[in-house]
């Protein structure tokens, strides 16, 4: 039988994790968890993203401040708020929601916030201390580090002698997801559209995460049986069953077929999806413990 992840589902889990911690960080020390978040322009994705994002931080008790700037903003202004939200003391996370309009440039602001509140994992020292395997010291990217949940609930926190194989290259994702992968003893590989024979590359992996951008790329012939396959791919496609115009979400996996090889596999939309959010206010919570002193909680 294969078990089909429910990401919404422990994603909650996440999520009461973090209400119980931020509770219990304000009865010791009096401190409330502090997320601000930035959207420069119109994109509606990121309106959207962004609304969800300011939401679940109040749903968590935190202090939830969110910026909404004009299209027309200059990287002057952006970076003065970004300074701004390093100097206050309430806040403890900071999220600049991506991609930023064409003519701002996204690399030095990222790289302005300050590390301890760079909840999005984006800082060179964040990417930094997580490919020297610092994992308590740094703040690791949203997606990779929710991926991870589902690796670790399924295979223990020990991956040794397990095969994992990333397709993706990204910053934000790809490299991120191998460094955990590493660090939790699995023999990574990344592969990506440059490397021969993917599909026999595939086949070698217990782990397969895809993160590639391409609608149903993987095929079962891909998967190893018995695998986990983690799909992070988010691709809206055309959906002429559904009626004219219509469309829907996939994933980088074709999951019908592969389900049927796989042991374990998340589904798209419902999978990864969830775990963004809930593991920027995993990082939200840990940070506020770390500036406070104290040991933070794991998710
Ligand atoms: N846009 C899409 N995903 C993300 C994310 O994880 N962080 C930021 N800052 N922007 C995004």
């Amino acid at each position: 039988m294969t078990t089909v992840i429910d990401g919404k589902q422990v994603a909650a889990s996440v999520i009461d994790a973090v209400k119980t911690a931020s509770q219990a960080l304000t009865e010791q020390t009096g401190v409330k968890t502090g997320l601000a978040v930035v959207i420069v322009g119109n994109d509606p994705a990121s309106h959207a993203y962004v609304s969800s994002k300011s939401k679940m931080a109040k749903e968590c008790g935190f202090t939830s401040v969110q910026h909404t700037l004009p299209e027309e903003t200059t990287q002057e202004e952006l970076a003065t708020l970004v300074q701004t939200l390093n100097r206050d003391e309430s806040l403890h996370g900071i999220l600049v929601q991506l991609p930023l309009p064409k003519h701002l440039n996204s690399e030095p602001i990222i790289q302005s916030i300050l590390p301890e509140k760079d909840v999005d994992g984006l800082h060179v020292v964040n990417a930094g201390k997580l490919a020297t395997g610092d994992l308590d010291g740094g703040l690791v990217s949203c997606t990779p580090a929710g991926a991870m949940v589902f690796v670790k609930r399924t295979h223990g926190e020990d991956l040794s002698g397990l095969n994992a194989v990333v397709i993706g290259r990204s910053n934000l994702f790809g490299k991120p997801m191998a460094q955990l992968l590493l660090a939790a003893n699995a023999t990574v590989t990344i592969a990506h559209s440059r490397t021969k024979d993917l599909p026999g590359v595939c086949r070698n992996a217990d782990i397969l995460v895809a993160a590639v951008g391409r609608p149903e790329m993987v095929k079962a012939d891909w998967v190893k049986p018995g695998a986990t396959v983690i799909d992070v791919g988010i691709n809206r496609i055309a959906a002429p069953e559904k009626g004219e115009g219509k469309s829907r979400l996939v994933g980088d996996v074709a999951f019908q077929e592969c389900a049927k090889v796989a042991a374990v596999i998340t589904p798209v939309p419902g999978g990864v999806g969830p775990m963004t959010i809930a593991m920027l206010m995993a990082n939200t919570v840990i940070a506020a413990y770390r500036k406070a002193g104290k040991t933070a909680p794991k998710f």
